[in-house]
């Protein structure tokens, strides 16, 4: 049996993965020697993500993240996906078991976990060898400026058709905390300080994105600047078109998505999803056919990446008590 303290100490690193919206939807329980990972479904975003995509993307890089804390110990680890008929609240993602020694490559990605965030404020000009020899299968690394700037304009177009519908804004304000004294400032959903946004557009945000005031603003064509990305977008030393076969694992998607995040991160690297590219239908088929990604292929994300300009934010997370559940076999 896992010593205790080790546990909380995989899952306190494991749980530094990131989610869309940061829901943060997976649980840890520790089981004998290993680890089971569980989803939590009333964390889903039903509106944004019907299909669970993110949910699903979320839930796998959470569960490398679980490999990659055994690796930080030394550790290799075997993952079994679980069955997930129980449609109860919390579904059985996988366990992942120790097995043999770390391999070397995931003990040095454990290294950059706690660095890894996601970066809004924008990017400085990164150094052009950043780039050189990095090359992944799943990835279309766009790094021309009038291409970068075309996908920055095309980002704020597809969020504000997405953020036409209200049902959309209304959950995503439930995921954000304008006041420092709002419940859950500092554990979960996208702060005003995450969001780099100004001490009047998060006065005024829930106005604006809570009634039909947005309607009117969009009908007078400001939704694009609303998003308000574009200028921020265009800075980037490269987007990372992050592309998966369409018949592919969501949850294995998810693990090499942070995985490539996490090799940005050794790179010096920091990165920015813009996850409304994938998600408007028709931006998605223009991005697709322009940069030549298959029809076997489907674009999940857009993972902005350039040097950090400005300040980091802090981190905001549940306590690791918060994610932690006390069952030790693997329901389903
Ligand atoms: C599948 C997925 C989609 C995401 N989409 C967006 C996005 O469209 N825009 C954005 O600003 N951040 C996006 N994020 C980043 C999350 O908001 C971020 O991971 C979360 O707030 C936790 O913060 P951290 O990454 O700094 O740990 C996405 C993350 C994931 C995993």
């Amino acid at each position: 049996m896992m010593d205790r303290a080790i546990f909380e100490a995989i899952v306190a690193e494991a749980m530094l993965a990131p989610s869309a919206h940061n829901t943060q939807p997976v649980r840890w329980a520790q089981s004998g020697e290993g680890v089971t990972v569980y989803a939590d479904t009333s964390r889903r975003l039903p509106v944004g993500d019907p299909n669970d995509r993110d949910f699903q993307i979320a839930c796998g890089a959470a569960v490398e993240a679980t490999v990659l804390s055994f690796s930080a110990r030394g550790f290799g680890a075997d993952v079994t996906w679980l069955d997930s008929i129980d449609k109860g609240e919390l579904r059985p993602v996988a366990s992942v078991t120790p097995k043999g020694a770390a391999r070397p490559d995931d003990v040095a990605l454990a290294q950059y976990v706690k660095n890894r965030i996601t970066h809004r404020t924008g990017f400085s000009v990164s150094p052009d060898d950043v780039w050189s020899g990095w090359h992944d299968n799943n990835v279309t690394l766009i790094q021309k400026s009038d291409q970068i700037k075309w996908l920055a304009t095309r980002i704020d177009h597809a969020s504000a058709a997405i953020m036409r519908d209200q049902n959309f804004r209304t959950e995503l304000l439930h995921w954000m905390r304008m006041k420092p004294t709002s419940a859950g400032y500092h554990s979960d959903g996208l702060n005003n300080e995450a969001l780099v946004m100004d001490r009047l557009s998060a006065v005024l945000a829930p106005s604006v994105l809570g009634t039909k005031l947005y309607d009117l603003l969009a009908w007078l064509g400001l939704g694009p600047a609303l998003s308000g990305e574009a200028a921020r977008t265009s800075g980037a030393g490269a987007i990372a078109l992050f592309h998966w076969p369409v018949d592919g694992s969501m949850y294995e998607a998810g693990r090499a998505f942070y995985r490539y995040w996490l090799a940005a991160t050794t790179r010096g690297l920091v990165g920015w999803p813009a996850a409304a590219l994938a998600d408007h239908p028709a931006t998605c088929a223009t991005v697709c056919q322009r940069f030549g990604i298959s029809k076997e292929r489907m674009l999940l994300n857009a993972l902005r990446l350039g040097a950090a300009k400005g300040e980091t934010p802090n981190r905001t997370r549940l306590n690791v008590s918060d994610v932690i559940i006390e069952i030790d076999t693997p329901r389903g």
